[in-house]
């Protein structure tokens, strides 16, 4: 079975892709993204920054794309508006690498130079590859001005972790250009979800085990990555079943259980499983309940007490030992050490077709973010990572993986 999110290399035929090259160490990889840009059918237009042109050549730019570069709002365009033309013709603007002036002028509608003039002057999907060392790519300024803009729906390909420039090591390495090519195609849409008629039950949230009437156990899960999938099945066509423990906003066209205990998620799960064709289990389920709530307010007067607790039902698991013929179960495994090893125990001993890896414990993924990393595990052995992104592409990721498994199946 081959996993597929969207990396294919199916035809970027006629769209118009301005690519924006500022002025990094690794503006020499955006060589290699022009060229698979053009080589998958793409209209590149190069825009090069001064800087940019101290790292690489305009030449080679210029015979790679498919016109010849352009680096200033004076040159000669043969029209009055050269600085608005670019980003008005763009089907989308890719700036690869982005450097932090860059990113920062972006952000604050500042049009310096011909490449933040036309990001301001695009209504195009505009996709940033930040690059830069650690101490600038963690700088509590950069942080807010990349929330920033991927609060404004621009695309953020988050930068790597490896050697930088000069020898250090840390995150702010330009991301690949498999990924980043791959991030163009998600942007432009080019590989559309289609999930018309399929039936999908989702759990979300934290379950809570009552110890009394006013205190339970619980967890951090805040639902978000289950709303998500939620959302994008619905947007994609598919019937869909929300099982939440949580309030959040139900997305349009999703029906809603809601629950609490680990207890009635199991129920509600079941009785929706049974004519399901995916079931992604996000919910963060207890794995321990009280034996005996109270049934009055534990009062602190009556001494430290002792809460005698019992395993509730694994619900991925149970749903495991009987899934119907052709039916995708996916499990998360939140973990904060030996992320694989733990993830792929999961997908052996819960019967599921999927395991979605989560590090809970690393910055910016995990509980209560907006933005979540996954290693998708799938029977078979085989694997594939998904860096940073938001919940809602992390979420089509793992469906798009998903559908194509089940089309390989039916
Ligand atoms: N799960 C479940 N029922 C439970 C516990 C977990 O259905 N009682 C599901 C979760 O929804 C998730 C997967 O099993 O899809 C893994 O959950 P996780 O909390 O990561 O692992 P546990 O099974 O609790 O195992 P461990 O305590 O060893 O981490």
């Amino acid at each position: 079975m081959a996993l597929d999110h969207g990396n294919g290399s199916r035809s970027l035929d006629g769209r118009r892709i301005v690519l924006g090259v500022s002025g990094g160490i690794s503006a020499y990889k955006a060589i290699e993204v022009c060229r698979r840009l053009v080589d998958a059918g793409a209209h590149v237009v190069p825009i090069m920054t001064e800087s940019a042109e101290r790292f690489v050549g305009k030449v080679t730019f210029s015979a790679l794309a498919s016109e010849p570069v352009h680096t200033s709002m004076w040159d000669d365009w043969g029209g009055p508006i050269p600085h608005t033309k670019l980003g008005q013709q763009a089907d989308l603007i890719l700036v690869c690498p982005a450097t932090a002036r860059v990113i920062g002028s972006f952000r604050a509608g500042i049009s310096d130079d011909l490449l933040t003039n036309s990001l301001i002057a695009t209504r195009a999907p505009v996709v940033i590859c930040p690059a830069m060392h650690t101490e600038m790519w963690e700088n509590p300024a950069i942080v807010d001005n990349i929330a920033t803009l991927r609060a404004r729906g621009i695309h953020i390909v988050e930068p790597e972790s490896g050697r930088l420039a000069g020898g250090d090591i840390g995150a702010g390495r330009l991301a690949t250009p498999e990924v980043i090519v791959a991030a163009v195609r998600s942007a432009l849409d080019e590989n559309p979800l289609d999930m018309s008629g399929v039936k999908v039950v989702v759990t979300a949230g934290g379950t809570r085990e009552a110890l009394d009437p006013v205190r339970f156990i619980g967890n951090r899960s805040t639902g978000k990555q289950g709303y998500a999938f939620a959302q994008v099945a619905a947007e994609s066509g598919a019937d869909v079943q929300l099982i939440s423990t949580v309030g959040l906003p139900t997305p349009s066209g999703v029906g809603l259980s809601t629950v609490t205990t680990a207890d009635e998620m199991h129920q509600a799960t079941l009785k929706a499983a049974t004519a399901a064709d995916i079931v992604i289990m996000t919910a963060a389920v207890a794995d321990f309940r009280p034996v005996a709530p109270s049934d009055t307010k534990i009062k602190k007067g009556d001494g430290v007490p002792r809460i005698e607790l019992e395993r509730t039902i694994d619900i991925l698991a149970d749903l495991g030992s009987r899934k119907p013929p052709g039916q995708q179960l996916v499990g998360f495994a939140a973990e904060t050490n030996d992320l694989i090893a733990n993830a792929e125990r999961k997908l052996n001993a819960k019967g599921a077709d999927f395991i979605i890896a989560n590090d809970v414990s690393a910055p910016d993924t995990g509980f209560g973010h907006d933005t979540n990393a996954v290693t998708i595990l799938a029977r078979g052995g085989v694997r594939d990572s998904l860096a940073l992104a938001s919940k809602h592409d992390i979420a089509r990721a793992v469906l798009t993986t998903v559908m194509a498994a089940r089309d390989d199946v039916n």
